[in-house]
């Protein structure tokens, strides 16, 4: 079943409204931007195109909350801490709020285009239960893929594009994603570093988990490393920051080799092996 509907990041006119604001205040770590974005600088087709991008990225945000809320409930089953719990459900806030900013950039880059909304499905797809895993290893591993990995790349890829983006608007936009991305990459080393007496203690786990990675980081690369040929980006796309795949890929592995499995094997797996190894395994 499929539930296609028409998203917008709209707030209601009841007193939701204001606690969801002060929520978004009181977490929000960069205060939204002063700038107003000058659409007289580019091309229309240029803001079209990163308008486009920005449009993916508001149903993206809203996908990931779906994961991340899903994810807390594993942390119940697995009997997380209780920091755990209350920061992945941050997180999966965090998500909700970016779709907010995806929308509030889409309005100022296409401002005669009403309320910005983005084509979705609906559906919550079920996050991988792992047949017969425990709780704690059925939640490390899904913690493993969506932070450790998915969101360690999606971070990378944010700071590279940030790094030549040099429209005043859209790189505090950036930031202002970017700043909760950190932490949403950080989550699973955290958590991991929090799991590490029980791993030792679980060796037949622990080899699960690395034998898993073989099929993880196979999939991973399937889905976050583009495949050439790529288009040359303008130089007005790189100042509006818009998606580059060829700088995308060169990040995608510069993030695995350098940052996920290096920390992975500091928290006592044997990360490396999984990864020269990588296949999907079914
Ligand atoms: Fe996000
Ligand atoms: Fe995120």
């Amino acid at each position: 079943m499929s539930l296609p509907a028409s998203l917008r990041a709209t707030l209601s006119s009841t007193p939701l409204a204001d606690e969801s604001r002060s929520f978004d205040r009181a977490l929000d770590r960069i205060a939204p931007s002063q700038h107003v974005f000058d659409a007289s600088l580019y091309s229309p087709e240029a803001v079209r195109t990163v308008a486009a991008q920005w449009r993916y990225r508001m149903a993206f945000e809203h996908r990931s909350s779906m994961v991340f809320s899903q994810l807390a409930q594993q942390l119940y089953e697995a009997n997380a801490s209780l920091d755990a719990k209350i920061v992945m459900l941050r997180m999966a806030s965090d998500e909700l709020r970016h779709t907010g900013t995806c929308a509030a950039v889409i309005e100022a880059l296409d401002p005669s285009g009403g309320s910005p909304s983005v084509e979705v499905d609906l559906e919550v797809a079920p996050l991988a239960r792992h047949g017969n895993a425990s709780p704690q290893e059925r939640a490390l591993r899904n913690v493993i893929y969506t932070t450790c990995m998915s969101e360690m790349v999606a971070c990378a890829r944010f700071v590279a594009t940030l790094d030549r983006t040099t429209d005043p608007f859209l790189r505090d936009a950036m930031r202002r994603l970017l700043a909760d991305e950190v932490l949403h990459g950080q989550f699973g080393f955290h958590y991991l570093a929090s799991q590490r007496e029980w791993l030792a203690a679980h060796d037949v786990e622990r080899a699960s988990i690395e034998r898993f990675l073989v099929h993880a980081f196979a999939v991973i690369e399937e889905e976050l490393a583009p495949k050439p040929p790529f288009a040359e980006l303008s130089d007005e796309a790189k100042a509006l920051g818009g998606d580059d795949f060829a700088l995308a890929r060169e990040v995608f592995y510069g993030t695995m080799e350098h940052a996920v499995v290096p920390g992975l094997e500091q928290q006592g797996l044997d990360a490396g092996a999984s990864w020269k190894g990588r296949k999907r395994l079914v």
